[in-house]
């Protein structure tokens, strides 16, 4: 087998063939992540990867998180279920606590943004596809970063944004399946709007829907600004999106990288499971 990267029609994103990822040998990872850093989303198609496998696949780029809610009960604690398929196989209504929470994901985000040390990176696999939609989207932040006026770019390279879960999930509902020791542990936290990456040394932009305001800003206009930033961030050239089969498992840098699903209907069972790579403190520095 050899590896095969085929970069995809946008800014970012690069489909890879010719590679087992649970037999993986380490010159071929370092060619998978120096891959990951210059495409930032890495598409794998028909990996079908097991739960294990998964989770060593994603240690190979460091600790994972542990999951932050109770709620995405699984064996392992670092693997998140984003299903809406109860235990008993029939389906989470859009309206339960689990719809509301897979609902936030819908709307631009980087993954654990309003922790503390946010995710560096996150794999995620498809078990059970829709019949229709269920598609994710990605979009590329250091496209859009460039793509600034250069006196916007200037006004932001000192700012400072507020992210916090309660105010992003507060938006779509689904709060009550978080316990009083889960919120205290998710205080609002504060993270540069310009992120350079530590990899490529390229700057970014650093916001999505848990981002609240800016810090020394006036809140509401502020939170406008990010709205707005991040409307125009998201568009093309800057944006493709994934239509999944089961087995594939897409890898993309949450440093760099803002996503979210794109619905499916409620009657359609779909099973996703994401491993989380946890951020090193130093890459939060702008
Ligand atoms: C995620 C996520 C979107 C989707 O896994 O972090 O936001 O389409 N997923 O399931
Ligand atoms: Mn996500």
């Amino acid at each position: 087998m050899t590896l095969e990267i085929t970069p995809i029609d946008a800014t970012l994103g690069a489909t890879v063939s010719g590679v087992r990822l649970d037999a993986l040998d380490d010159e071929t990872f370092a060619a998978v992540e120096a891959a990951w850093h210059a495409y930032a989303v890495l598409v794998f198609p028909g990996q079908h990867l097991c739960e294990e496998a998964q989770v060593a696949f994603s240690e190979r780029f460091g600790p994972l998180e542990r999951r932050v809610f109770k709620i995405h009960s699984r064996d392992n604690p670092a693997t998140i279920d984003l299903s809406n398929i109860k235990k008993d196989g029939t389906l989470w209504p859009a309206s339960s606590e689990t719809g509301l929470l897979l609902s936030g994901n819908n709307y631009w985000h980087t993954d654990s943004s309003f922790k503390r040390v946010p995710a560096k990176g996150s794999a995620l696999t498809a078990r059970i596809v829709p019949d229709t939609g269920g598609d994710t989207a990605f979009a590329d932040m250091r496209a859009a970063y460039d793509a600034l006026e250069p006196a916007m770019q200037d006004w932001l390279s000192n700012k400072i944004a507020v992210h916090s879960y309660a105010f992003s999930q507060g938006r779509v509902g689904g709060m009550t399946g978080v316990s009083e020791d889960e919120w205290e542990a998710l205080p609002p936290v504060e993270h540069p709007v310009i992120r350079i990456h530590p990899a490529t040394g390229r700057r970014n932009l650093y916001i999505g829907r848990h981002a609240s305001h800016i810090v020394g800003e006036d809140e509401r206009e502020s939170r406008r600004l990010l709205e707005r930033l991040c409307e125009d961030a998201c568009r093309p050239p800057r944006v493709f999106t994934h239509r999944w089969s089961a087995g594939d498992l897409v890898l993309w840098d949450n440093r760099c990288v803002l996503h979210r699903g794109l619905g499916y209907p409620a009657n359609q069972p779909r099973r996703m499971i994401r491993t989380t790579i946890a951020g090193d403190s130093e890459d939060i520095k702008a």
